[in-house]
């Protein structure tokens, strides 16, 4: 092998151009593709800048050397030095940002061979996933990973920037903490020198970030990494990036506006996108009765409609027992899609089934008749009443579920997303924005009988919403916010209770104790006796604002390292076991290993 000894790198690859032409240089990367035409062989290099072609001529060489170029293969790390020239015009590679340039090479050196890799570094390769993961190293290699990573560290770098701008400080929270209430499991950190004892990794720094505004830091920000124990999708990691902000002194209004001054120059800066505000800002509830969803996707129409008035009153049990009960009828359009084939429509029944919808029905308009499961029940003047209470045309499809407000809005609010998708309704270039707010401070969580914070326990409840925290919790609104893009939660927060008293009649809301809350919270309770400033913040989730900056479908593809759907890193081979003498220390005894020992 031989070194770099002598030899300085004077260029980046993807940054040769027209005023290095006859220019004597120096690059360094890796063979990506090479082609061998007998004395003369052509090799496209690479390093982070992008490609350029070199070329190895045998006459040029020397007999001695030239074996050298003939032993390159993918991926095998080399310097050149060599004569830049303009190609002949026959040969321009229009597809390559250099290829109207080549390096003729006068010195060679292998610096490092490489074994064959698993699958080509190139972009837009068909390869499992999983591969990719276990080799993320040679994944990260690959141009569309690597601009993914650099537009992360752009992204980064702006905000910064932003955030010192407008005078806030950047303070680091522990790692090693206890139990932050985000809704999510806790990762745990066994404590050697307490035993029996454990830190909950932070699932984000809420409460650190809330003692600093009392602590007097009036603005602070952080991109810091969270943990969080719950079940992962596409958008959803075990450890994910915030970017996480609070505020002293301020109102609702005043967050909002510098939130959407920083979304807005971020997107200028880092992708080039001209976005203008103020955004667009919706109540929860509207955003549940018209799109079926807390974070809409604006980029297409196919409201959910009520037509619960129409089908009131008849024979028909399906909507009659769902109307008796306090449900509603409601119905999404799919334009000219009336002749939708049958089996499409059994498919569609299977779909909404998976949202906890018991069923759909639907309303064809088509040409020739009306075509619906419960036509018998209605009138043909019901028929075309709701066509016109809907905007209908012929030709058109109505899709109906009938069931209690939050199944309908949910199933039909899946089904309104999978049917924009199938009818190419969305947009791929577009970016909506919007805020929504006005959220309910509480939820009632069915499998634990009882009500949890929405967003989080230390959001202000709406001052005249107070009276109901104990009769009424349903009923209670939240000083609560998200910012949504295209369909994705990419931020939320709230103004947060700085008053001890109330943050105690909160706790009792969602069913802690006094002495549970003192456990859990009592150093915060405490704290919050010493002055505490009206305060608020949000944070954003940086891997999924980053994902759709970057236009992919999931934060594996902005993530170096990420973990699999069962949270594990395919390369590290995270998590594995570890010795006994380590649990030992940790005065642990876990009851698989000693299933094992049993075995
Ligand atoms: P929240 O829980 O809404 O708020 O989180 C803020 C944002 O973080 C992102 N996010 C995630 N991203 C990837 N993987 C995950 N598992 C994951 N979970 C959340 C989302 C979300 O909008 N402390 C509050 C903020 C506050 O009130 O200031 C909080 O953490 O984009
Ligand atoms: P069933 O009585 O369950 O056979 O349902 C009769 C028809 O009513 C079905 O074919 C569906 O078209 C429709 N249907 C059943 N449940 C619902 C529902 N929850 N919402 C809308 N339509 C329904």
């Amino acid at each position: 092998m031989e070194t770099l000894e002598g030899m300085s790198r004077t260029h980046h690859c993807g940054k040769i151009s027209e005023k290095n032409v006859g220019e004597e240089v120096v690059v360094c990367g890796w063979v990506s593709r090479r082609r061998d035409h007998g004395g003369l062989i052509f090799v496209d290099l690479r390093d982070r800048s992008g490609l350029v072609q070199t070329v190895f001529a045998e006459d040029k060489m020397g007999k001695t050397a030239f074996p050298k170029a003939e032993s390159l293969r993918s991926e095998f790390v080399i310097a050149v030095r060599g004569k830049v020239s303009l190609r002949s015009e026959d040969t321009i590679n229009p597809h390559m940002a250099t290829g109207k340039f080549e390096i003729y090479c006068e010195e060679l050196r292998v610096l490092n061979k490489s074994k064959t890799p698993p699958f080509y570094i190139q972009d837009n390769i068909n390869v499992d996933e999983t591969l990719r993961l276990k080799y993320r190293y040679l994944d990260l290699r690959r141009p569309e990973m690597q601009k993914n990573i650099i537009l992360r560290h752009r992204v980064t770098k702006i905000m910064r920037d932003y955030f010192d701008r407008n005078d806030f400080l950047e303070i680091e929270t522990p790692m090693l903490t206890k139990s932050t209430p985000e809704g999510a499991r806790d990762f745990l950190v066994p404590s050697r020198l307490n035993p029996g004892e454990f830190y909950a990794l932070p699932q984000s720094p809420q409460i650190f970030k809330q003692i600093l505004m009392l602590a007097g830091y009036e603005k602070y920000f952080q991109i810091v990494r969270c943990f969080r124990d719950e079940d992962l999708r596409a958008d959803r990691q075990p450890e994910f990036t915030q970017l996480d902000i609070e505020m002293s002194f301020v109102d609702q209004e005043y967050i909002l506006n510098l939130m959407e001054k920083m979304i807005i120059e971020l997107f200028d800066k880092s992708i080039n996108a001209k976005i203008s505000g103020p955004f667009l800002r919706m109540t929860w509830q509207d955003a549940m009765d018209r799109f079926g969803s807390d974070k809409p996707d604006l980029r297409f129409g196919m409201e959910l409609m009520d037509i619960s008035d129409y089908m009131r009153g008849s024979e028909f049990k399906v909507f009659e027992s769902v109307l008796q009960n306090g449900g509603q009828v409601k119905v999404i359009k799919v334009d000219g899609y009336a002749n939708i084939p049958r089996r499409e429509l059994d498919g569609l029944v299977e779909y909404v089934k998976n949202y906890g919808a018991k069923g759909l029905a639907w309303i064809q308009y088509t040409e020739k008749e009306i075509k619906s499961p419960f036509k018998k029940f209605y009138s043909e003047e019901t028929f075309l009443k709701i066509k016109e209470a809907v905007h209908a045309e012929t030709g058109d499809l109505l899709l109906v579920v009938a069931d209690k407000p939050l199944v309908v809005a949910q199933s039909l609010g899946e089904l309104r997303l999978e049917m924009g998708r199938r009818r190419n309704l969305i947009d791929p270039d577009k970016l909506s924005f919007l805020w929504v707010i006005d959220f309910p401070m509480f939820e009632y969580d069915e499998e634990g009988k009882r009500w949890k914070a929405m967003h989080h326990p230390f959001t202000a409840p709406c001052e005249e919403d107070i009276q109901y925290l104990k009769s009424d919790p349903g009923r209670v609104k939240a000083k609560a916010y998200d910012m949504v893009l295209n369909g994705t939660e990419i931020g939320g927060g709230s103004l947060r209770i700085y008053n001890s008293e109330l943050q105690e009649q909160v706790f009792e809301a969602i069913g802690l104790t006094p002495e549970q809350a003192r456990l859990k919270f009592g150093f915060m309770l405490d704290a919050f006796k010493y002055g505490t400033p009206p305060h608020g913040g949000l944070a954003f989730g940086l891997d999924r604002l980053v994902m759709i900056m970057a236009k992919r479908d999931s934060i594996r593809d902005v993530i170096a390292f990420p973990k699999t759907q069962s949270a594990a890193c395919l390369m590290s081979e995270a998590p594995s076991e570890v010795d006994a003498k380590q649990l030992r220390d940790l005065a642990i005894r876990t009851t698989v290993a000693a299933k094992k020992n049993k075995e």
